[in-house]
């Protein structure tokens, strides 16, 4: 008999639930999205976010038992994402996971968000019939987190994620997260909110054009694996204001945005040759960035297989060039489809499912943990 675990998520603007058994196959998964409410203010909001969670969770939680064609007296436990994340958002899915559990009968489990991000990874990898051997590297690379780990089983017998994980923190951000990048930069150039989904694509569509300027590799004191990308927004920044060319077509975007046009489609015809090559470049520096810290962390690690999970795991040039970088290094390289690359519960019950088996649980006095560390 398969192990059900319903995961509830609510750390950041996803309201998110999802039944998954046995860690590894999805049966239902569920996700509200806020961006509408935030998008006007070009970043989440947290008490807008705690309000649509509260509006959002008790339909998401239904539809994803419905989905997964089951009763809630049918799940064997709920895992609840316990931290990182905006304390207020954090809070109405715990208090309903607890709630739930408490009613059921049923064991809670405490699920740290970026163990989640990492269980993408595995469910994908499983989906597709491969494995991804530990110890690994994973990069996590979200709106709010850009950091690298060291993952490996906790019993050294094992070389896959059927067990409970360890983590070593090996690199982090120093400022702002990749997406929060993407997100700053987008909004400056007048592309919208989120700008990751947008400056890839428009990225893509800027060959052959010269560069207005280049962005030369950040170097990093002390930790050669930490990240810094609030430099770059800095000098995107500057390059804009310098070039006086580029305000006209800015506000022009700025109208089609809150005509709602925010399409590419729609945007795309909207932006001079400069700014495709300016947004190229932007992202050729995020990349490159992303992918030199972690195959150099996988190189000094000597590991066989590189995990890389999060909303900028959707991008397109970053996974074209963790392939290729992969390959030469004779490495494996594993990403979630992107439906499970940006925040949803079947990742949280997947790594709630090997808590469980670990019997790591939570009792009624669970609290939200805003900085929770990955260990
Ligand atoms: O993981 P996620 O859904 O939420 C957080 O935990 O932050 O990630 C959202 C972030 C946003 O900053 C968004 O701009 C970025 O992921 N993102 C992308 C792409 N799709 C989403 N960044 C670059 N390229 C993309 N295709
Ligand atoms: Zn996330």
């Amino acid at each position: 008999m398969s192990i059900r675990i319903l995961g509830i998520e609510s750390s950041c603007d996803e309201t998110a639930a999802a039944v998954v058994a046995d860690g590894r196959e999805i049966l239902s998964s569920v996700v509200a999205s806020q961006i509408d409410v935030h998008r006007k203010y070009g970043g989440v909001v947290p008490e807008l976010a705690s309000r649509e969670h509260l509006r959002q969770i008790v339909p998401v939680v239904r539809e994803a038992i419905e989905q997964a064609g089951m009763k809630l007296a049918d799940l064997d436990a709920i895992g609840v994402t316990q931290g990182p994340g905006l304390v207020g958002a954090l809070l109405v899915g715990i208090t309903y996971g607890k709630t739930l559990a408490q009613a059921l009968g049923k064991p809670l489990v405490p699920v740290n968000h970026l163990e989640g991000h990492v269980h993408a990874v595995f469910l994908e990898a499983h989906k597709a019939g491969r494995t991804a051997k530990l110890p690994a590297v994973c990069l996590i690379v979200s709106g709010g987190h850009t950091v690298l780990y060291e993952v490996k089983p906790e019993d050294s017998n094992v070389q896959d994620a059927s067990g409970k994980l360890l983590y070593r923190k090996l690199g982090q951000t120093r400022d702002d997260a990749a997406g929060e990048a993407y997100d700053k930069v987008a909004k400056l150039l007048g592309l919208g909110y989120p700008g990751g989904p947008v400056l890839d694509r428009l990225a893509a569509v800027s060959n052959g054009v010269a560069a207005p300027v280049k962005f030369g590799p950040t170097k990093m004191k002390g930790n050669a694996l930490d990240f810094s990308f609030s430099g770059l927004k800095t000098a995107v920044l500057y390059h804009v204001r310098e070039h006086l060319e580029y305000s006209a077509e800015i506000r022009a975007r700025e109208e089609a945005l809150q005509r709602g046009e925010r399409k590419v489609e729609q945007l795309q015809p909207l932006c001079s040759p400069q700014t495709l090559a300016l947004v190229r470049e932007f992202q050729n520096a995020v990349v490159r960035d992303l992918v030199d810290r972690t195959m150099r962390a996988a190189e000094e690690l000597g590991v066989e297989s590189v995990l890389v999970s999060g909303g900028v795991a959707a991008n397109s040039q970053l996974r074209a060039t963790f392939e290729q970088r992969a390959k030469s290094a004779g490495v494996e390289v594993f990403f979630p489809s992107r439906a499970l690359s940006t925040d949803n519960a079947a990742m949280i019950a997947a790594a709630a499912y090997s808590r469980f088996r670990a019997g790591i649980l939570a009792d009624s006095s669970l609290n939200a943990d805003p900085s929770l560390a990955l260990a």
